[in-house]
């Protein structure tokens, strides 16, 4: 590592592990991550990241991985739902294993086997959890860390405040954690480090950006959406997320009948719903009614983000404002 780089380089066990210059994570985001935006994360010193979903078949998901390697030699991620109706995760791990992707991020399911197996060729895996008993489990199966979803993040949020969530997951299991939840800028990222965090988890602020292959409509909603403008309904795939409020969301009919309010008292009923329809909508295909590609999700940080820039520009701005401001504490 030169002088130079040493000087700028931010520490922490995430960084370490991934001998990364910065420890943000540009986050997996269902239909807005590229291989255009994650290469430019990675050679901005950050953890670009992708959802295998992203890419179908199966096959272009596999030339995607190729051609990330091909543009960076630096370390990146992609993203396994391992829940049981993702019928694409096997081909998915199996891949991902075979390229020996450096980092794989499971969510919605039991991470057991992904753990195991890629452990085997030295990919790390960190876990999505929203509370601790997930965390104890991820940690019993070996995860190398924890991603810890706050209330307030784009797609599926938890419910905790991440100003608890952070240092309680921190404190109770020994592992490093990625904090999730509204960072958009360098305050959020020296907040989230404050509280123990090894890593800023960012997924809405990369949706401004000009590598995101959404539309302008969607970039131009994150511009100009308040956090009150932010709905977290069950509604668009079964499991709690953030939208931006539009007449397209409002049409999914926003509040609960009696008979979901019934359903929703059965812990089990509530999960065995939740799951099935997340993966139903993250596998539809475009004859869906409700799905990413006609609601907007995003987290509670839109308020604070305020134009279109190339990625590379956003992480050294982020950088820049969190020594500002990490300096001027008081
Ligand atoms: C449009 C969108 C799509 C997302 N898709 C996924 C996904 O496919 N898999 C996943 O694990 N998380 C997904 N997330 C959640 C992000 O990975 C991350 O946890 C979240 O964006 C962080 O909160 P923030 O948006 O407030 O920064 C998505 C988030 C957004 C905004």
């Amino acid at each position: 590592m030169s002088a130079k780089t040493d000087t700028i380089a931010i520490r922490t066990a995430f960084s370490e592990q991934f001998n990364l210059k910065y420890p943000i994570i540009c986050a997996p985001m269902f239909l807005v991550s590229s291989v255009k935006m994650v290469v430019s994360v990675c050679e901005a010193g950050a953890m670009g990241t992708f959802p295998a979903l992203n890419y179908r078949p199966v096959e272009r998901y596999h030339e995607a991985i190729k051609e990330i390697k091909s543009l960076t030699g630096k370390p990146f991620g992609i993203n396994i739902i391992v829940q049981k109706s993702n019928k694409y995760q096997q081909r998915h791990l199996e891949i991902a294993l075979e390229e020996r992707v450096p980092l794989i991020i499971t969510s919605l399911g039991n991470p057991k086997e992904v753990i195991r197996l890629a452990h085997q060729v030295g990919t790390r895996v960190y876990c999505d959890v929203i509370g601790l008993e997930h965390a104890k489990k991820a940690a019993d199966l070996g995860a190398d860390g924890l991603i810890a979803v706050g209330c307030g993040a784009g797609g599926h949020a938890g419910e905790i405040s991440p100003f608890a969530l952070i240092p309680y997951l921190v404190r109770q299991v020994k592992l490093p954690v990625a904090a999730s939840g509204s960072i958009v800028d360098g305050a959020g990222m020296a907040a989230a480090f404050s509280l123990g965090a090894a890593a800023a988890y960012v997924g809405t602020r990369f949706i401004a950006s000009a590598e995101a292959e959404v539309s302008e409509e969607y970039k131009r909603a994150i511009l100009s959406s308040r956090p009150e403008d932010i709905v977290n309904t069950a509604k668009v795939d079964g499991f709690p997320g953030n939208f931006i409020r539009t007449k397209e969301l409002e049409a999914v009919g926003l509040e609960t009948s009696l008979g979901e309010e019934i359903l929703s008292r059965s812990k089990r009923i509530r999960r065995w719903i939740a799951l099935s329809r997340a993966a139903r909508s993250l596998l539809a295909d475009d004859k869906s009614k409700v799905s990413y590609k006609t609601v907007f999700s995003a987290g509670q940080g839109v308020g604070l983000i305020e134009g279109i820039l190339p990625v590379a520009e956003i992480i050294q701005n982020m950088v820049e404002e969190y020594r500002s401001v990490k300096a001027q504490l008081p």
